[in-house]
């Protein structure tokens, strides 16, 4: 996004509206990022089609339209205030509200763009993963019994003795794992703290058992949105126990607003330690020359199609972009990427990998395949069966509701599956 803050040099109200800018892009969860042009004469004034100081500009779209007769010019301009006066700032209020359009709009625009038979299927995530982020409706969904039923397929258990007997199960059937303590946002460095307190003492009873230590853990579970140093050195506590073991460790991917920060974390723990790897979402437009840099560093990618809701202008909205987007991308991982990950469950998109793979000589010791607990067992299987790595990513711990509302997004169907095999299960009981 765009946001340009268009000011005359003397303009007294520039600082305040920079300010308000900037307060209600961090509200929004935006990256406050402003550029402030000076409009020095009439002659640059006319170039740009500037009415007054200051004019807030978002992808080259006034905040707030000036009148069509409005005269170019290098004048104050007034605004309605939220306590109903006229001031020369442009209120957060204001600019809040045109976000929540812009926002609308661009909703609009991505319906109209998908096809027919897509659009139940984006419904039901943008539905589920908006639940997933309401706390109130998670503390009543984890003390709900039935919910807790249908929670089994997606999640080993409440604790760690669940997961371990789940990897267990696992490693009978020949398949491999990377363990998630379960949690996200935390609100509180102790809580942030304790989470990761969780995660070291998982490592240590996979090691203390002779399990493959190798974890998946979310950036806002170790405190991401308190302080950006204070959850680095949160993780780098857990890379370093894990460097001791000899174990991985795997940051996931969220919503798109952290990417950067997690690749950025991600790198500097991997300049000291060799063992952390990251996640690349093939949805999200960037992600070509995300996996290009982290392919030059040789830092392990995860490749998922990606979870959460997002926005046109940072993601592919169709189906066939993001799958397009996968296939590309896991040829460059497979050519010049070190040990990738391949996680998904399309059969499309795992063929392609393998033909791919084969097809240029990278032998299965090279790549693996990840898949999600309680998803496609058969298929798990059969890549076992024809040779390949499988890992699957098992999440145990209590704070299962967000992870297990994004899971219900991905397939509607899932709804329905899970209230009738839960009614079942109430029958025979
Ligand atoms: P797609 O959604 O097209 O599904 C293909 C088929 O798989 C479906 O037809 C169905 O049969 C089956 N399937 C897929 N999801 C299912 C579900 N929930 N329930 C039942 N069946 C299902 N995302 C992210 O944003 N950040 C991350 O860090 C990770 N990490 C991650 C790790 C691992 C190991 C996996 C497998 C996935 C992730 N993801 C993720 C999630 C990923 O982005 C994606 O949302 C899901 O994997 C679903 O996409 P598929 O690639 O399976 O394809």
């Amino acid at each position: 996004m765009r946001v340009e803050l268009l000011v005359t040099p003397s303009c007294p109200h520039a600082d305040e509206s920079e300010a308000n800018v900037r307060q209600a892009l961090t509200v929004d969860g935006r990256e406050p990022s402003v550029q402030r042009i000076y409009v020095g004469d009439l002659d640059h004034a006319a170039g740009l089609g500037f009415h007054g100081s200051p004019t807030l500009r978002i992808d080259g779209r006034d905040v707030v339209p000036p009148a069509p007769d409005s005269p170019i010019g290098l004048a104050c301009r007034l605004y309605p205030q939220p306590q109903g006066t006229l001031g020369g700032a442009i209120p957060i209020e204001t600019i809040r509200e045109d976000l929540a359009r812009r926002e609308q709009d661009a909703i609009r625009a991505r319906a109209a763009r998908l096809k027919p038979r897509e659009l139940p299927a984006r419904a039901s995530r943008a539905f589920f993963v908006g639940i997933s982020r309401q706390p109130w409706l998670g503390r009543l969904a984890t003390g709900f019994p039935l919910t807790r039923l249908m929670v089994r397929r997606f999640v080993a258990g409440e604790d760690l003795y669940d997961a371990l007997a789940a990897l267990e199960r696992l490693q009978r059937r020949g398949l491999r794992w990377t363990v998630d303590v379960l949690g996200e946002s935390v609100s509180s460095r102790e809580t942030a703290t304790a989470a990761a307190d969780r995660y070291l003492t998982t490592l240590d009873a996979l090691a203390e058992r002779g399990l493959e230590a190798n974890v998946s853990l979310k950036l806002t579970q170790m405190g991401l949105d308190l302080d950006v140093a204070f959850c680095r050195d949160n993780v780098a506590r857990i890379v370093d126990r894990a460097a001791q073991l000899g174990a991985f460790v795997r940051v996931d991917m969220e919503d798109h607003t952290k990417t950067e920060v997690t690749l950025d974390i991600v790198r500097s723990l991997h300049e000291r330690y060799h063992d952390v790897g990251a996640v690349i979402q093939s949805y999200l437009h960037r992600s070509a020359e995300d996996v290009e840099r982290l392919i030059a560093e040789q830092v392990r990618v995860r490749l998922c199609k990606g979870a959460y809701d997002e926005p046109p202008e940072v993601a592919f909205v169709q189906r066939a972009e993001v799958d397009e987007s996968f296939a590309r991308l896991a040829e460059r991982l497979l050519l010049d990427g070190r040990y990738p990950a391949m996680a998904t469950h399309d059969e499309r998109l795992i063929e392609h990998v393998i033909d791919f793979a084969a097809s240029n000589g990278i032998g299965p010791d090279r790549f693996e395949f990840q898949m999600l607990h309680g998803v496609r067992r058969d298929l798990q299987e059969s890549l076992v069966e024809r040779g390949f790595t499988v890992r699957v990513y098992v999440p145990y711990g209590a704070e299962w509701y967000p992870y297990f509302m994004r899971r219900l997004g991905e397939r509607p169907a899932n709804v329905l599956f899970m209230l009738r095999s839960v009614l079942n299960e109430v029958r025979r009981r």
